[in-house]
């Protein structure tokens, strides 16, 4: 998602900062970093940013015939526009509005009470890594590291795609299925792991309902598809099964779904040294906060002050 000068009213608009973004952030989880442009007005010094609605990342009918231009046009130019829309309206003006789409995401997410930006920001994500989750002539089977954790954590490849594809089918009414990577063996969204392991990495397929997006159980998202009807029934009518098997088999982009593998990995080590480190200030604090006991040698107590 990319957010973007909004409000230019000056002729001399400056570009500013970048945000850390999607599935392994600055904030705990993104996966790409997004470029955040504002246009600070001169004359009153305040700064405004709304997110765009990113193009697609090839043309609407490269996907045809498995997914045609009308869906594309459709689910992109309607349903997606709508969701960047409603989520620019619902936060501006808020304390929301200069954050990155990821951070949006966590904090509208509220602990599982959601906020009303929840929906349209998590859309917003949602369908932007939906797009770049497939590719003209994807499918296939995936290679090199990703298909080595594949083999390793379900079984193998086959298994995998069989997980997903019940997930996807399985999903009840409007949502997502999602291939995720692991990092922490509790399940609580920004829970600390005090001992992390080897153990903990692992691959592993969700769904989720409505809106709702992985980050928010602090995984790390790698690979998803919309189930929602408006994302296949104009190709496919209802039947989903069919639509998730085309996917699998001839549009999923894997080359996208190694370099988000090879990205979570890197955040997930890094985000394990910070919270070592952290650990252990902590505890270093903690030692010097501590009265110094009195050490007696000897049995013969320090008497000066009786003299
Ligand atoms: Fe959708």
């Amino acid at each position: 998602m990319v957010a973007a000068a909004a409000t230019a009213t000056t002729a001399n608009p400056l570009t500013c900062s970048l945000f850390p973004s999607q599935g392994l952030r600055g904030t705990t989880s993104g996966l790409q970093w997004t470029k955040r442009q504002c246009t600070r007005k001169a004359s009153a010094l305040t700064v405004t940013a709304k997110f765009e609605l990113k193009p697609p990342p090839y043309p609407m009918n490269a996907l045809e015939p498995q997914m045609s231009k009308d869906t594309f046009e459709y689910h992109w130019g309607k349903h997606h526009r709508a969701y960047v829309n409603n989520l620019n309206k619902q936060i501006e003006g808020t304390e929301l509005d200069d954050m990155s789409l990821d951070d949006v995401v966590l904090i509208t997410y509220n602990k599982g009470d959601p906020l009303p930006a929840f929906n349209n920001a998590a859309q917003a994500w949602n369908h932007e890594f939906f797009w770049e989750s497939m590719k003209p002539g994807g499918g296939g089977k995936p290679s090199g590291e990703l298909l080595q954790l594949m083999e390793r954590d379900f079984g193998s490849f086959d298994k995998f795609v069989e997980e997903f594809k019940s997930a996807a089918a399985t999903q009840f009414g409007s949502g997502w299925a999602w291939l995720i990577y692991k990092a922490n063996r509790l399940d609580v969204g920004n829970a600390v792991n005090p001992c992390p392991s080897e153990e903990d990495k692992k691959l592993v397929v969700v769904k989720s309902p409505n809106a709702v997006n992985p980050l928010v159980w602090d995984y790390y998202p790698l690979l998803t598809i919309d189930v929602w009807e408006h994302a296949y029934y104009l190709d496919f009518q209802n039947r989903r099964p069919d639509y998730i098997s085309i996917f699998m088999e001839r549009l999923v982009s894997w080359d996208a779904v190694s370099a988000r593998l090879e990205v979570a990995r890197a955040r997930a080590a890094e985000r394990e040294i910070e919270e070592a480190r952290k650990r252990k200030e902590e505890e270093e604090g903690n030692f010097a906060d501590k009265e110094p006991a009195e050490i007696f040698i000897d049995g013969v107590a320090d008497d000066s002050e009786t003299d």
